[in-house]
């Protein structure tokens, strides 16, 4: 499709326009798209669109998105089951799912916005999961017509990263990831609000969705109601010797130890500190009970979010020293 609008597939509700937009449903339609030459630079492959933001109002290639849907069971025994999910599913649904079922391996992740491809690249986290910790191998097909099929240990996962966010790996599409779920729970449960959410009670997989669903609730905004892509900056990882430095000015500083040398500071409390939280900038705002979240106050445009991020990010510079870097995709 030509002249496509993008405003249903960039969480942001930006509203820009695509030159194409193309979806297949299977691995044979993405091959038909493939050899019969459809698919030329510029080209770009989305997810749900959920940690975007187009910076132009008018996209001047090729978007792609998969609607590769579905759940199966590729093996189980008593322990645990092993599913094979399309990159297009979404992956709330899949948590749903898989709550609904009592696997347990995924319910620190629910509500989180996107699709189950996406969230393979971008190794989605939350309370004290990573998406990582639950996949096992991803099915790709690339431009030219290869499939490959990439085990856990081979995607180079770590905090937000992944082989498949190096821009060499443009051109390799995700088709299917593989997860392994338990059968016999075990919670994670260290975060302290979530442990707070569960009030006491003895966790099953569906009392932490829900709890998790709650906490999310109360802090993130619904890009249904506004505009946003979920954190916007990473957590910076700083050495441990900046960090003591930092203590001594402020014994407060939330953190988390990354190992022995290196510690992980939360960019939302950094911001907060530079006096940003619920502060706007033209349409673009710094959300009220989350600093790390930018929000479309209105009638934003990509131009309008990226100057409140270079802002926050110098105001970042200037006090502690420390360059936060977006976990936003910028297009
Ligand atoms: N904090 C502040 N002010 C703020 C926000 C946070 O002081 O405005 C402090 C909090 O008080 C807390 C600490 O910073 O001590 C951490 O805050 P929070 O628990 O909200 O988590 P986060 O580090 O800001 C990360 C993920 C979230 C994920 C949560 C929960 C990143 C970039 N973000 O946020 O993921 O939901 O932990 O695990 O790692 C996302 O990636 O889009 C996302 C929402």
């Amino acid at each position: 499709m030509n002249d496509f609008p993008l405003r249903g597939h960039n969480t942001f509700g930006l509203d820009v326009r695509a030159a194409r937009f193309l979806e297949y449903t299977s691995e044979e339609e993405l091959e038909e798209l493939i050899h019969t030459g459809q698919i030329t630079e510029p080209y770009l492959h989305i997810g749900g669109g959920s940690n975007l933001l187009f910076t132009d109002e008018c996209y001047p290639g090729t978007i792609l998105h998969s609607c590769i849907r579905g759940i199966s069971v590729t093996s189980e025994d008593d322990a645990s089951i092993c599913l094979r999910v399309g990159a297009g599913t979404v992956w709330d649904d899949f948590v749903r799912q898989c709550v609904e079922n009592g696997w347990q391996g995924v319910e620190n992740l629910s509500l989180i916005p996107g699709e189950v491809g996406a969230a393979a690249v971008q190794n989605i986290g939350a309370y004290g999961v990573e998406a990582k910790d639950v996949i096992t191998a991803i099915e790709t097909l690339d431009i030219s017509g290869h499939r490959k099929t990439y085990p856990a240990e081979a995607c180079g996962y770590a905090y937000r990263q992944s082989l498949f966010k190096r821009p060499e790996m443009k051109p390799t599409f995700i088709t299917h990831v593989h997860f392994r779920l338990n059968k016999a729970p075990r919670f994670h449960l260290d975060y302290g609000a979530l442990r707070e959410a569960l009030g006491g009670q003895a966790p099953t997989v569906a009392l932490v969705r829900e709890a998790v669903i709650r906490i999310r609730r109360s802090k993130l905004p619904d890009p249904k109601e506004l505009g946003n892509a979920g954190s916007f900056f990473m957590n910076p990882i700083i050495p441990r010797a900046r960090f003591e430095e930092l203590k001594k000015e402020h014994p407060s500083i939330p953190h988390y130890d990354v190992d022995e040398n290196l510690v992980k500071v939360p960019a939302g409390w950094l911001i907060e500190q530079c006096g940003w939280k619920g502060k706007s900038l033209g349409p673009a705002a710094v959300y009220s009970k989350q600093a790390l979240v930018l929000v479309n106050a209105g009638e934003a445009t990509g131009a309008d979010i990226v100057h409140l991020a270079r802002a926050v990010q110098a105001s970042v510079r200037e006090k502690f020293d420390i360059n936060i870097q977006p976990e936003v995709l910028f297009v």
